[in-house]
């Protein structure tokens, strides 16, 4: 039995880490572990410019020292290509992101309609940015649990054909449908997968009380879907890596009526990995999903240092302390004691 692992550095292709007092809590618990981050603009207000990107990357910088954030365009009706593209050729911007409008937490100013992102996209095509996007259907005939399967069939299948040249990321994959579409469309469209998406079924949010600590967007599936992103996960195929979509919410947020949609996985998100992939015998391709696959797509190189992880149980506080008036953020799986840890 393997009870110690070292693999290169990983980086987290997907990551809220928020702003002000909320960031300062969440930040370092990524800085932690992962050397790169995919710092995601839905903010309010949300990061819209290369300029405000640049704003929010120094203040990542501050917040959490040796993480190098990379920062996202958030997409609306109106985003300027002449902008978009001057982001880029700064450094600045690694990728847009598409929230379709309302899809999601502080997803209002999204996109009503892709035609009206056309020319972005045209533009992010020719220049070589990837768009990544939360990928589920906001019409509201959609039932909530066939959003993300309705999204890449409408949505996603015409624009890879309008766009052949534009490198996609359909973020954190939760269904049969999703995952065997990016099978099939890679190189061109890479999928996210997140730690909790492994784990949590609707049976588990819904089926033993309700759990709004397990509720985000998009919701967790059925069984059958969970087991379709666990063996995604695990293949160590390239177009499936790792994007925590940690999202953290002040606790009393996640106990309010609406709960507020998001799991904040950066206390332990990489334990949970190496846990499935133990789990599912797999943890020699742990590397590749955490470490190589989502570099390789994003055109990067891997990074050069190392992190190791044991055998080793340990319990996960229940919360992570904020400064301020918003005091705390619940933990997944919080209190419950994981087998693996990270130990340098
Ligand atoms: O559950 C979610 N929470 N899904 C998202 O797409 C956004 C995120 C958040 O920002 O809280
Ligand atoms: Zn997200």
């Amino acid at each position: 039995m393997t009870d110690r692992i070292t693999i290169r550095r990983p980086d987290d292709w997907h990551v809220h880490f928020r702003d002000g007092a909320m960031m300062a809590a969440c930040a370092p618990h990524t800085a932690r572990v992962f050397a790169r981050a995919i710092a995601m603009p839905n903010l309010v207000p949300p990061v819209l410019t290369a300029r405000d990107a640049a704003a929010y990357r120094d203040r990542l910088r501050a917040a959490a020292p040796g993480l190098e954030p990379l920062m996202t365009c958030y997409l609306t009706d109106e985003t300027d290509p002449d902008d978009v593209e001057a982001g880029f050729r700064d450094g600045i911007f690694a990728a847009l992101k598409l929230y379709p409008a309302h899809a999601t937490t502080n997803a209002a100013a999204g996109v009503t309609d892709l035609r009206r992102i056309g020319r972005v996209l045209e533009r992010a095509e020719r220049i070589g940015l990837p768009l990544s996007m939360h990928g589920e259907e906001v019409d509201p005939d959609i039932d909530i649990f066939d959003r993300e399967a309705v999204f890449v069939d409408r949505r996603l299948g015409p624009l890879t054909r309008s766009f052949p040249g534009l490198k996609m990321i359909l973020e954190h994959l939760t269904t049969v449908v999703a995952v065997e579409f990016v099978r099939a469309t890679f190189p061109q469209v890479a999928g996210t997968i997140t730690a909790h998406h492994l784990e949590v079924t609707r049976t588990d949010m819904l089926g033993h009380g309700m759990r709004p600590d397990l509720y985000c967007m998009p919701v967790a599936k059925t069984e059958r879907d969970r087991r379709a992103v666990r063996a995604a996960a695990v293949s160590g195929e390239p177009c499936y890596f790792l994007g925590s979509d940690s999202a953290p919410h002040p606790l009393a947020k996640k106990r309010a009526v609406p709960a507020a949609a998001g799991i904040f996985t950066a206390p332990n998100a990489l334990e949970i990995y190496a846990t499935v992939f133990d789990e599912e015998g797999a943890l020699d391709r742990l590397e590749a999903f955490a470490s190589l696959n989502g570099a390789r797509h994003y055109g990067r190189e891997p990074n050069e240092g190392t992190v190791t992880l044991e055998r080793q149980p340990w319990t996960v506080p229940p919360e992570t302390p904020v400064a301020g008036p918003e005091e705390r953020i619940p933990n997944y799986r919080g209190g419950e004691t994981l087998p693996w840890r990270v130990v340098g």
